[in-house]
């Protein structure tokens, strides 16, 4: 089953149900400043779930392209992507439980269509909290379809009944908010309970994993194909109580590669056709053949996903640059130039693995097709222009292995003038039987942080010279404070300082008068929530510009600018989920925000005229 066979039944079979098939939106959203891309396939039609009439009518179903890049790193393993393409079934207040599951197990296991033996099927469904009820419907709905296929689907407790290998047994699990609620558990915005679908890939259970295996297992013995969402609530505010929505909805996602890869007893989604092809251009540009080295599967990987995704996301306007959307493309293509380098492909190649990407997809999305001279285009440029990047690069550390061993302060010019990674540079001084002193590249970057942040007239004091864990959880609630404040009081609210030891926070800010303390508790509950929902902490090395244009806090003085170089802008969040706080600084932070544990405004006190202190604390939540 190709990725296009897939794509093309489940339109058609939709249709045969009575469902209008509309066209996927774009990949860079319309109408939510919120995120960067599209990352699933309900966001662009949460107004139609919430009520308003769709044109087509009120049952959809579509693919919708997707770009998520918060595990941009881990392409390149056998599972992650970064574009991937969603199918979906949707219902605006038309059918519900009875039917979507119906059809679902219908699609699955027709003969006329995907024909896969329902032994091989299990499922998830929500157990009930005192936030919303058991889905016992589900439960009796899935148990009446495997029964017309003689399969009694009893009820299982994850972890502690061995799932059903046969006619009889546990084949539906339960589970909690964590697994069977959509979004997320307290998540604000339209939700619902969910049942999932999976498939059984018959690989041995790993027990480092746990005893008994069980749907959401991590070993992946079984994989989720499906997830059918019963969207009928609002919640209004992160955390709070749930309304019932007038519409009764279903949204239905169906990860088109991986269900793909799955069900046609695939180890990995590179297995799939569509990117088989791809591996053929790029082993005729290398001269490397894929499946003979890890390290060449890899970096094939890495170039067929960002690749991919590249020409997605170009054709749908997000061209290079150093803001936003742009941003990340950019990174995803200077990814797959390193990449291809790593290969030992010489000269321009983005062009051509493109034509690859287009001509697989262009039949589906003529779009590509439409735009393909001005995708390649935009590809060429920025590569021709990274290039000339690299090479004067190359050079330079030429001269520099000339003239004696690589050091880490070479290492550091070559990173901080032409932008190579320490790994690039290692790796090629590698072929000349030298190494890079990493220790001393590390001390160079630390101490350029230094001097950055002498330069900046104080902006960094405070308790950064002490590395230990407190200050540094200290320091990443410090980030989240001034970002909460400004939420909650205003754009007005800049830090006047900031002072950590290891038991508490001290920030000043501008602000002219005495918080209340309903603002304070707001303040408060932001930081928590950012703490509870454990977004991810990361840094970027930029230059003032791209800091500026990013929208980071900090301070944008000439003399700091003169001083020239590279500074760190700090990234609370992430693409999917949006970002909290972005702020110019010299770390470290912790990498994830639950790390922090509880949050605690001590005191709000004056400090000077138009500046207020707050004092604060994180304390281990207990949990
Ligand atoms: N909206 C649901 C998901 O993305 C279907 O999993």
């Amino acid at each position: 089953m190709t990725v296009h066979d897939l794509r093309q039944k489940f339109l058609d079979f939709f249709k045969e149900k009575g469902h209008s098939i509309i066209p996927s939106a774009s990949l860079l959203p319309e109408n939510d400043p919120s995120v960067l891309f599209t990352t699933a396939g309900m966001q662009p039609l949460v107004p139609y779930l919430k009520g308003q009439a769709h044109p087509m009518g009120k049952r959809l179903a579509d693919v919708q392209k997707c770009l998520r890049t918060d595990d941009i790193d881990e392409v390149g393993d056998n599972r992650h992507l970064t574009f991937f393409e969603m199918l979906g079934n949707w219902s605006l207040g038309d059918y519900f439980k009875e039917e979507a599951i119906g059809w679902s197990f219908e699609f699955l296991t027709d003969r006329r269509w995907l024909d896969i033996d329902p032994k091989k099927l299990y499922v998830t469904i929500f157990e009930g909290d005192n936030d919303a009820p058991r889905d016992e419907e589900s439960m009796g709905i899935w148990q009446a379809q495997f029964e017309t296929q003689g399969i009694a689907a009893n009820i299982g407790e994850a972890g502690k009944d061995e799932p059903a290998s046969g006619t009889e047994g546990p084949r539906i699990f339960l589970y909690g908010k964590e697994k069977n609620w959509w979004p997320g558990a307290k998540t604000k915005g339209l939700c619902g309970p969910d049942t999932e679908i999976f498939y059984d890939t018959g690989r041995p259970h790993d027990r480092s994993y746990g005893e008994v295996c069980h749907p959401n297992c991590d070993c992946g013995r079984y994989v989720e194909i499906w997830n059918n969402v019963f969207m009928q609530f609002n919640r209004a505010e992160e955390g709070g109580s749930l309304e019932i929505l007038p519409n009764k909805n279903v949204d239905t996602g169906m990860g088109l590669e991986r269900t793909a890869a799955v069900i046609s007893g695939k180890t990995t989604v590179f297995d799939l056709e569509v990117f088989q092809t791809i591996f053929r251009g790029l082993e005729q540009l290398s001269g490397k053949v894929y499946g003979s080295d890890e390290d060449i599967d890899r970096s094939m990987r890495i170039i067929a996903d960002h690749v991919r995704a590249s020409v997605f996301a170009i054709a749908d306007g997000a061209v290079p640059s150093n803001v936003q959307a742009g941003y990340v493309v950019r990174r995803l293509i200077r990814r797959a130039i390193r990449e291809g380098h790593t290969l030992g492909i010489n000269g321009l190649f983005l062009q051509t693995v493109a034509n690859v990407v287009i001509g697989e997809f262009g039949v589906f999305y003529s779009a590509l097709e439409t735009k393909r001279q001005e995708v390649l285009d935009a590809l060429k440029e920025e590569e021709t222009k990274f290039r000339e990047t690299l090479e004067k690069g190359m050079r330079e550390l030429e001269k520099m292995m000339k003239g004696g061993d690589m050091t880490g302060e070479k290492a550091f010019i070559l990173y901080s003038t032409y932008g190579f990674p320490v790994e690039l540079t290692e790796e090629l001084v590698k072929e000349h039987g030298q190494h890079v002193d990493r220790l001393r590249f590390q001390e160079e970057f630390k101490r350029h942080q230094e001097l950055s942040r002498t330069a900046s007239a104080g902006m960094f004091k405070g308790g950064l010279a002490d590395d230990s864990a407190e200050t540094v959880r200290l320091h990443t609630a410090t980030h989240l404070l001034h970002q909460a404040l400004r939420n909650v009081l205003g754009d007005h609210v800049g830090q006047r300082g900031s002072n950590i030891t290891k038991d508490r926070l001290r920030f000043d800010f501008s602000h002219p008068q005495k918080m209340t303390p309903e603002e304070i508790q707001k303040v408060e509950d932001q930081v928590n929530d950012v703490i509870r929902r454990d977004l991810p902490v990361r840094f970027e090395i930029m230059d003032m510009d791209e800091a500026k244009k990013v929208g980071a806090l900090g301070f944008f003085e000439d003399r700091y600018a003169r001083m020239g170089g590279k500074i760190k802008v700090y990234f609370v969040g992430d693409e999917e989920r949006g970002y909290f706080s972005k702020e110019i600084c010299g770390g470290p932070h912790v990498r994830r925000t639950a790390e922090l544990g509880l949050f605690k405004i001590q005191k709000e006190e004056a400090s000077s005229a138009g500046v207020r202190r707050i004092k604060a604390v994180v304390m281990d939540s207990g949990a």
